[in-house]
């Protein structure tokens, strides 16, 4: 079926979207993107996505193409128009172009360019993998320092998940001078004797949006969370581990590096926290 995709103020057929071979975007990378999940036919933490998108926005001095009210008329026009009941949407902004390649910015009033398509994914919810768990390597994090920032520099995280399936894993989670930053697509989080383990934030990790909501629910839950650096033999001996992202949700980790967590199952936290942030988003989705 042909999507329909979301350009610069337009709702085209994917394969009649352009964008301009200048657009900074594709020559620089110059690009901040966002991913909203959609259950039941409505947008999953939407208000937590369009804030930070400000934010990356902000940090990088790139114009805003349009308001906050505009951006969820957009999400929800391209969930109806292809029928996604359960699925993502993607979203892009970069600083536009002039019309050349330049390592300078254009102008500050040269207008960004908006891009959003939708993915539609059935059973992202009740997702197989999720009952599996995902098996796990770590890799050495050579990403640039302000991870905070949502770009789409996504090359060495997309050879991360490359490196895990040679390795016949499904994932990596990133280790920088001795610890854990979070996984290619995902923050990362151990359990050991009922406790969560997980990295501060800082400008290292992506502040997830999907992480903010699981560490409130778990702390009404009564769970007990210590924010700390962590290093991967930590988690290995651990007695479950976990990640979380808007496309994967409470993602149950059950192998690092070859060693098996616990029983090699998912663990009943990861599950638990699973339900609660599926239960609680979907009540709260728009
Ligand atoms: N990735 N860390 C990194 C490096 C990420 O790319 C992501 C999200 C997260 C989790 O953030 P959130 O909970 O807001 O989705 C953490 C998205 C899903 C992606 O690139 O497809």
């Amino acid at each position: 079926m042909t999507r329909t995709v979301y350009v610069n103020g337009e709702y085209l057929p994917e394969n009649e979207a352009k964008v301009s071979i200048f657009d900074r975007g594709f020559l620089f990378a110059d690009a901040v993107y966002e991913v909203t999940s959609v259950l039941d036919g409505k947008l999953i933490d939407f208000e937590g996505h369009a804030v930070r998108l400000e934010r990356s926005l902000n940090e990088l001095d790139m114009p805003s193409p349009c308001t906050k009210d505009e951006l969820l008329e957009i999400h929800r026009k391209l969930v109806e128009l292809n029928g996604i009941e359960e699925g993502l949407v993607y979203l892009q902004v970069s600083r536009g172009s002039d019309g050349d390649r330049d390592f300078v910015f254009p102008s500050a009033d040269t207008p960004p360019s908006l891009v959003l398509f939708t993915q539609n994914k059935p059973g992202l919810a009740d997702s197989p993998a999720a009952k599996k768990g995902a098996k796990i390597i770590s890799i050495e994090d050579i990403r640039w320092g302000r991870r905070d920032i949502k770009t789409v520099q996504l090359l060495y995280p997309s050879m991360g998940k490359m490196m895990a399936k040679k390795a016949g894993c499904d994932d990596a989670w990133l280790i920088e001078d001795g610890h854990v930053t979070e996984g290619t697509s995902n923050n990362a989080y151990y359990v050991k004797n009922g406790k969560i383990v997980t990295r501060p934030l800082s400008n290292d990790i992506l502040h997830g949006i999907t992480r903010a909501a699981v560490l409130r629910l778990a702390e009404e839950a009564q769970m007990e969370i210590e924010e700390r650096l962590f290093t991967i033999d930590e988690a290995k001996e651990a007695d479950e581990a976990f990640t979380t992202s808007a496309s994967a949700f409470v993602m149950p980790v059950v192998e690092i590096d070859g060693v098996a967590l616990g029983d090699g199952t998912p663990g009943p936290i990861a599950k638990r926290l699973r339900e609660i942030y599926l239960e609680e988003s979907r009540k709260k989705a728009v």
